[in-house]
C-alpha cells in the first residue's frame, strides 16, 4: 500500500508479524465532542495499542482531547507527547508572526513524529470531535501523509453533541443547513444567515456580541440556541435570547435548528 492511502480498518488488530514494521501508521483519533461514551470502538481499539499518544494544548495546560482519554486510558508518561501551540488567541491568525509561528510550530511537531513512524512506531494524534471538521490534526496531516500511512477514525462532531444536548434537530426536509465560522465579518454573517435554512456558527469566543447582532440583523435570533461545553463537564445550554452576558468560551456555539418539511 502507498504512504497516505488509507488503511482498511483493520490494520492495528492484524496479529504481530515476525519481521519489523518498515513505518508507523500515523492515526488521527476523533475524540468525540467530549463525553467518553461517545468514543468509537475504533479509537478506543487505537488509543490501547498506539505507543505514541499525541495531544495539542495550549503552554501549560492539558488539551481536551487528552483530557477526554483520562477516562478510558492508564497513564503512561511513556507514550505522552503534548505539542503546545506558540499561540492561541493572543494575536490575530492571519498576522504574519502568528502565520510564521504556527508553520513552524507544525513543521517541527511533522518532524518529531516523523521520527517516531520513520522508527516503525505508530502514531495517535487525538483530535476533539473529528480529525477532518477545523482539527489541527489536518496541519500534520498535510505534512505527513505522503510518506508514512494514515488511518483517519472519524468522530462524533461537537456539533451533533451540541444539538443532541439541546434537544433540538438541526435539519428538516429539504433544509439545508450553513456552517459558519464566528470569525467571519459581520456583513458575511447576515448574508449567510439570511440564505440559509439552518446553521451552526463555531468559534464563538468574542465574537459572541457580533454574532447576536447579526442573526438580530437576519431575523432569525428568536430561534438561536447557545450551547456551551456540550456534552462536556460545565455545559450550559440556553436560548441565545435569554443569555443575559456575551461572555463564550472557546467551547461553545450557537445552533439555529432548520424548521422544514415535517409530515
Ligand atoms: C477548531 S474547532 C474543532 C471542531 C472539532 N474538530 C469538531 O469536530 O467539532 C473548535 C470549535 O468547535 C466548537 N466545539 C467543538 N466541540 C464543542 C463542544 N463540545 N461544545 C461546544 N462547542 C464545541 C467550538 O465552537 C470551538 O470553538
Amino acid at each position: 500500500m502507498e504512504a497516505g492511502a488509507p488503511l482498511p480498518p483493520a490494520a492495528l488488530d492484524e496479529p504481530a508479524q515476525p519481521v519489523a514494521k518498515l513505518t508507523g501508521t500515523l492515526f488521527g483519533v476523533g475524540m468525540g465532542p467530549g463525553e467518553p461514551d461517545y468514543l468509537t470502538v475504533r479509537a478506543m481499539k487505537v488509543l490501547a495499542a498506539a505507543p505514541v499518544l499525541v495531544h495539542f494544548c495550549k503552554k501549560g495546560r492539558r488539551g481536551n482531547a487528552r483530557t477526554i482519554a483520562d477516562a478510558v486510558l492508564t497513564p503512561d508518561p511513556a507514550r505522552e507527547c503534548a505539542l503546545a501551540y506558540p499561540y492561541t488567541t493572543e494575536l490575530h491568525p492571519e498576522h504574519p508572526d502568528y502565520v510564521a509561528a504556527l508553520a513552524g510550530f507544525y513543521d517541527d511537531a511533522a518532524a518529531q513524529l516523523a521520527d517516531h513512524l520513520g522508527a516503525g512506531r505508530d502514531v495517535a494524534i487525538l483530535s476533539e470531535g473529528d480529525p477532518f471538521f477545523y482539527g489541527s490534526f489536518m496541519h500534520l496531516w498535510r505534512r505527513l501523509k505522503d510518506r508514512f500511512p494514515v488511518e483517519v477514525v472519524p468522530g462524533v462532531t461537537g456539533m451533533s453533541g451540541c444539538w443532541t444536548r439541546a434537544g433540538t434537530p438541526i435539519t428538516w426536509g429539504d433544509d439545508v443547513l450553513t456552517i459558519l465560522p464566528a470569525t467571519l465579518p459581520h456583513a458575511a454573517l447576515v448574508a449567510r444567515l439570511t440564505q440559509t435554512d439552518a446553521a451552526v456558527i463555531m468559534k464563538l469566543g468574542r465574537h459572541l456580541p457580533k454574532v447576536r447582532a447579526a442573526l438580530k440583523e437576519a431575523g432569525v435570533l428568536e430561534r438561536a440556541v447557545y450551547v456551551e461545553r456540550g456534552t462536556m463537564a460545565g455545559e450550559r445550554v440556553v436560548p441565545l435570547h435569554e443569555k443575559p452576558d456575551d461572555t463564550a468560551p472557546y467551547f461553545s456555539m450557537v445552533l439555529l435548528p432548520g424548521e422544514g418539511r415535517r409530515p
